[in-house]
């Protein structure tokens, strides 16, 4: 009979291999030893469910996957960093502050994904991603399964509250071997290790990410909410002691003036790391110089990204393509020979348009410069010069490449004005269903040609009128294929509003504006009624979009778009955190001390709230913080309603 003091034995020996293995790189015994210890683990906890700890392995990955991510707001809003490209520019967002003698802390920026950890008495509890930076996702589960991540801390009396914060990322050759695995499963891969973290941290089934190959660095603590240590770089040093992993990297210096030294100690060994950094970070190390220094609206005035320069690569252009998109513009499309630039493969770029083109003087043949910067669409930056002959020019054409009609030309642009083009409607329909707005998974450009060219669909509507022997009657599907696309419809058929709006495709519509426009208008038939008064007055909507909104919402088939989708059961969502606070006048007073107020501001006015600088009849609600001054008293005499922070926050997580 085993008793349970040798159980928690095994599991503090698991916790030292791992951190030995995961942290130290010092494999202490074999994986089959480890394994092993992990299995006597298992058999214990068959034998004595009752015993089993939140620190053991076997509790990385539970069984349940879930339905969707819970939103959680985070208890310290989650900034990001302001970017500098140069030296120059680096002492001069430190001056701003009157810190450029100040010492720093500099460190590599890792490519990964911002994630913020809460450890209660020591336990680990909560891992929430940066989301908008004041509500993020519930993405615990998923964060257990980084095995370099002690579970429980190993600390005799740990503070109640202990908040971590860092980068989750993919090692370069963990990602090759996962798309490896995703090709043999028929998957497809992912475009970078940042987008395959990404992926796999947003995993609603914590199974799936057991088996993708997570990691993590942590560069932020928090002890009971306020930062930990005496400064940033003895944060650094307790979560190292406490067997967190941090980077090795870091480094304190002297002042951002010697801040290049470390740019050039890094630069050259970039491609040999195991991961992707994607540029350095240096922070001020002392606190009080960091309350100094502040904060703009989204980022600290006490740290900065130092970005590494777009990385460039040389292709040959096989053709260019002449492609009509969903408005009828006819855009030069280069397809070049496949070449890898930031970690993406590129067989693909847009020359944007003619007199683009002809700037830079690609022609058929050519070798030119590719470069690609962060998550930015590729480009071509210039021709390599070559003193062979070369291939003429590519004339602007005269006439639709798809339909023929004659083009019409709007200073850079060069436009198919024929709404029946087979490609405008190819090209609108593949909109309709893309991830950002109806999100119908299984709609590829391919089989919307197809669809288009038998004449099977006109419009986004005729979707989903689409039945199962129609589509499995196309070459390449089966009956499982259509029936997977058709499931995808009738779960479209429940967007939001905005995603709705999106969908449409009015001209210079995108996101933002759809969003204003959803928060404005509530309802779909509401939007089908706007005047230019009510559109002009909107946030994000100039005269053009403005005009570009009546023209859609004039036309009969749009309307008709409607109807149909209606009749075939459209629904929108209630809207969720959007509009909760729309009854709400309220006025911000005193010092916050979780949110500042530009935060607690835009995260009110994002739900709806209306936020006032002055207290009148209008107000329903103060939010006062410490030292609130005479605006308490006035509103108290009004009988407005006072909140305080607490109230906020819960308020924004509901
Ligand atoms: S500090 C308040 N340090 O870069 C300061 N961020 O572009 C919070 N990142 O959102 C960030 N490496 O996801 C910091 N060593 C590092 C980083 C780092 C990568 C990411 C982080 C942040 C983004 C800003």
């Amino acid at each position: 009979m085993i008793d349970q003091a040798i159980y928690h034995q095994l599991l503090q020996e698991a916790s030292r291999l791992a951190n030995a293995y995961y942290n130290d790189d010092n494999p202490l015994v074999s994986d089959d030893e480890y394994d092993a210890l992990i299995h006597r683990i298992l058999q214990i906890e068959n034998n004595h469910p009752e015993w089993i700890s939140s620190s053991s392995p076997t509790q990385r990955i539970l069984a349940m996957a879930r339905d969707k991510a819970e939103k959680v707001a985070h208890s310290i809003p989650m900034r990001s960093l302001d970017n500098v490209f140069s030296l120059e520019q680096l002492i001069a967002f430190f001056k701003k502050s009157n810190l450029e003698k100040a010492e720093l802390v500099a460190e590599v920026k890792l490519d990964g994904l911002a994630i913020s950890i809460e450890y209660i008495n020591g336990h680990l509890n909560r891992a929430l991603t940066r989301g908008d930076g004041l509500v993020g996702e519930d993405v615990t589960q998923n964060i257990k399964t980084i095995r370099a991540l002690p579970l429980v801390l190993n600390l005799d009396n740990p503070p109640q509250s202990i908040l971590v914060r860092g980068e989750v990322y993919m090692n370069k050759a963990d990602f090759i071997t996962l798309n490896q695995a995703q090709e043999r499963k028929g998957l497809p891969p992912f475009a970078n290790p940042r987008n395959a973290a990404a992926g796999s941290l947003r995993q609603l089934d914590s199974q799936i990410t057991a088996n993708r190959p997570l990691r993590i660095f942590l560069y932020q603590l928090f002890i009971n909410n306020a930062p930990g240590g005496k400064n940033h770089s003895d944060a650094l040093e307790i979560m190292r002691k406490w067997h967190l992993p941090v980077n090795p990297l870091s480094q304190p210096i002297d002042s951002s003036i010697d801040a290049q030294n470390y740019y050039e100690h890094i630069l050259p060994v970039r491609d040999s790391l195991a991961y992707e950094i994607d540029g350095l970070v240096f922070k001020i190390n002392d606190y009080t110089q960091q309350d100094q220094a502040g904060y703009t609206q989204k980022s600290p005035k006490w740290a900065v990204a130092y970005k590494f320069p777009a990385k460039n690569a040389v292709s040959r252009v096989l053709s260019i393509e002449l492609q009509v998109g969903r408005t009828g513009v006819i855009t030069p499309v280069a397809h070049i020979e496949p070449v890898i630039v930031g970690g993406v493969t590129v067989s693909c770029v847009t020359l944007h348009n003619f007199e683009d083109m002809y700037k830079k003087d690609v022609r058929i043949n050519d070798q030119v410069w590719v470069k690609r910067a962060g998550d930015v669409i590729p480009e071509i930056t210039g021709v390599v010069p070559k003193n062979a002959p070369r291939q003429p020019l590519l004339a602007r054409p005269t006439h639709c490449p798809t339909c023929r009609q004659t083009l019409t030309f709007e200073s850079t642009f060069i436009r198919c004005t024929n709404l029946d083009c087979s490609d405008q409607i190819t090209r609108r329909i593949l909109h309709f269903v893309s991830r950002k707005a109806m999100n119908i998974d299984g709609l590829g450009l391919s089989l919307i040609q197809q669809l288009v060219s038998e004449n099977l669909i006109l419009s986004p509507a005729d979707l989903y009128s689409l039945n199962r022997d129609c589509l499995s009657n196309l070459p390449r599907m089966g009956k499982k294929s259509a029936d997977n696309v058709l499931n995808a419809l009738q779960q479209s058929l429940n967007p939001s509003l905005d995603a709705f709006i999106f969908a449409l495709g009015i001209r210079e519509v995108g996101i933002a504006a759809s969003k204003t426009l959803a928060n404005h208008f509530q309802t779909f038939d509401q939007l089908l009624k706007a005047d230019e008064k009510t559109l002009l007055q909107l946030h994000d909507i100039g005269p053009q979009i403005c005009a570009n909104i009546l023209a859609f919402i004039q036309m009969p088939s749009t309307h008709q778009l409607y109807q149909n989708m209606v009749f075939a059961g459209l629904k929108f969502k209630k809207p969720v955190n959007k509009q909760t606070l729309a009854h709400m006048h309220c006025v911000l007073t005193g010092k916050l001390s979780v949110l500042s107020r530009p935060d607690a501001s835009d995260a009110l006015s994002a739900r709806g709230a209306h936020v006032h600088t002055q207290i009148s009849a209008k107000v329903t609600h103060l939010i006062a913080g410490e030292s609130p001054g005479s605006k308490l008293a006035k509103a108290k005499s009004m009988g407005i309603t006072i909140l305080t922070e607490q109230d906020l926050l819960e308020l924004i997580a509901k």
